[in-house]
C-alpha cells in the first residue's frame, strides 16, 4: 500500500461506503459488467413510478435481493469488520454513511451508522409512513400495522428521484470532518458522489478513495489506494491505528 497520511488522533472521520465493500460478502454491485443494472432497468424497479405502475414487479425484485442479503448465509467481510474496529478504537467520532441497504456494517459492529439509501430490513407504509422491521417477502396484500390498510407497504429504500435519508446530519458531519474516506463506490449517484467535492469546498478534511479501480470522481481525492476491499480496507485501518 502507498503511503497513508495519518490524521491527528482527535480527527473526526466520515466514511462513505458503496456496493464494492459488500461484493466480497457475496452481493452484486450495480454498475460493474455483471452488476444489477446490467440485468434490470432502473426505471422498471427502482423508481416511485415503477412501484405505482407495477408494484408486484418491484416487490419481486426487492424480495429476491432481500432474501439474498438477509436470509442466505452471507456474512460481513474483513472490510466491514475493519471499519467497526476503527470506530471502537479511534478516540474521536467515526461516522459510517452507507449507500448500501444490506446490514453488514451493523452486523460487523459499527454503531455510528447512517443508511442514506434505507435498509432491506425495513418496510415503510406509503399511506402513513410507519416503518417496521421486515425480513421475509413483501407483497401488495400486506397490511400496515400502523394504519391497518393493505397495499401501501414498500421496501424502506430510497429510489431514484427520492431524497436520501438524514442529509442534514450527513452534511454537518462532512463540513466538520478532518478525514473523508470513500470506499467501494463508483461515484455515479448523487448526492453521495458529490461528498468529496463538498469536503474540498469546505476546505477541512483530507480526502481518500479506497476502491477496486479509480471511480468517476477519482481525481478529486487527495489520496487513493486501489485493490479489493477485504485487502486494502484492513490495511488502511491498520495504518490509521498505527498497528
Ligand atoms: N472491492 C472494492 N471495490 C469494489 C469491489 C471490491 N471487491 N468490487 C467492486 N468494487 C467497486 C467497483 O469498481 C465500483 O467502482 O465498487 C464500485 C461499485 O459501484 P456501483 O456498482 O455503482 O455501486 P454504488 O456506487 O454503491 O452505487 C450507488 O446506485 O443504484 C444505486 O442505490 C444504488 O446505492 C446504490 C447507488
Amino acid at each position: 500500500m502507498n503511503r497513508v497520511t495519518k490524521p491527528e488522533p482527535n480527527a473526526r472521520i466520515v466514511i462513505l461506503t458503496g456496493a464494492g465493500i459488500s461484493q466480497e460478502s457475496g452481493l452484486e454491485t450495480f454498475r460493474d459488467p455483471d452488476g444489477i443494472w446490467a440485468k434490470v432497468r432502473i426505471e422498471d424497479v427502482a423508481t416511485p413510478e415503477a412501484f405505482l405502475r407495477d408494484p408486484e414487479r418491484v416487490h419481486a425484485f426487492y424480495n429476491m435481493r432481500r432474501k439474498r442479503a438477509l436470509t442466505l448465509n452471507l456474512e460481513p467481510n474483513a472490510a466491514h469488520k475493519a471499519l467497526a474496529n476503527l470506530e471502537a478504537r479511534w478516540d474521536a467520532e467515526v461516522l459510517v454513511v452507507t449507500q448500501n441497504v444490506d446490514s453488514f456494517h451493523e452486523r460487523a459492529g459499527t454503531t455510528n451508522l447512517i443508511h442514506m439509501h434505507g435498509r432491506h430490513a425495513e418496510a415503510r407504509c406509503n399511506y402513513c409512513s410507519h416503518v417496521v422491521p421486515w425480513v421475509g417477502d413483501m407483497s401488495v396484500h400486506d397490511v400496515c400495522e400502523g394504519c391497518g390498510r393493505p397495499g401501501g407497504l414498500r421496501p424502506n429504500v430510497v429510489w431514484f428521484g427520492e431524497m436520501p435519508l438524514e442529509m442534514e446530519r450527513i452534511q454537518e458531519a462532512l463540513a466538520m470532518c478532518d478525514l473523508f474516506v470513500s470506499i467501494g463506490t463508483s461515484g455515479n449517484v448523487y448526492p453521495a458522489a458529490g461528498f468529496v467535492a463538498l469536503v474540498r469546498k469546505l476546505g477541512r478534511g483530507h480526502t481518500v478513495e479506497l476502491n477496486l479501480e479509480p471511480s468517476t470522481g477519482a481525481s478529486l481525492f487527495a489520496e487513493s489506494h486501489y485493490g479489493r476491499a477485504t485487502e486494502i480496507v484492513p490495511r488502511y485501518v491498520a495504518a490509521l491505528l498505527g498497528a
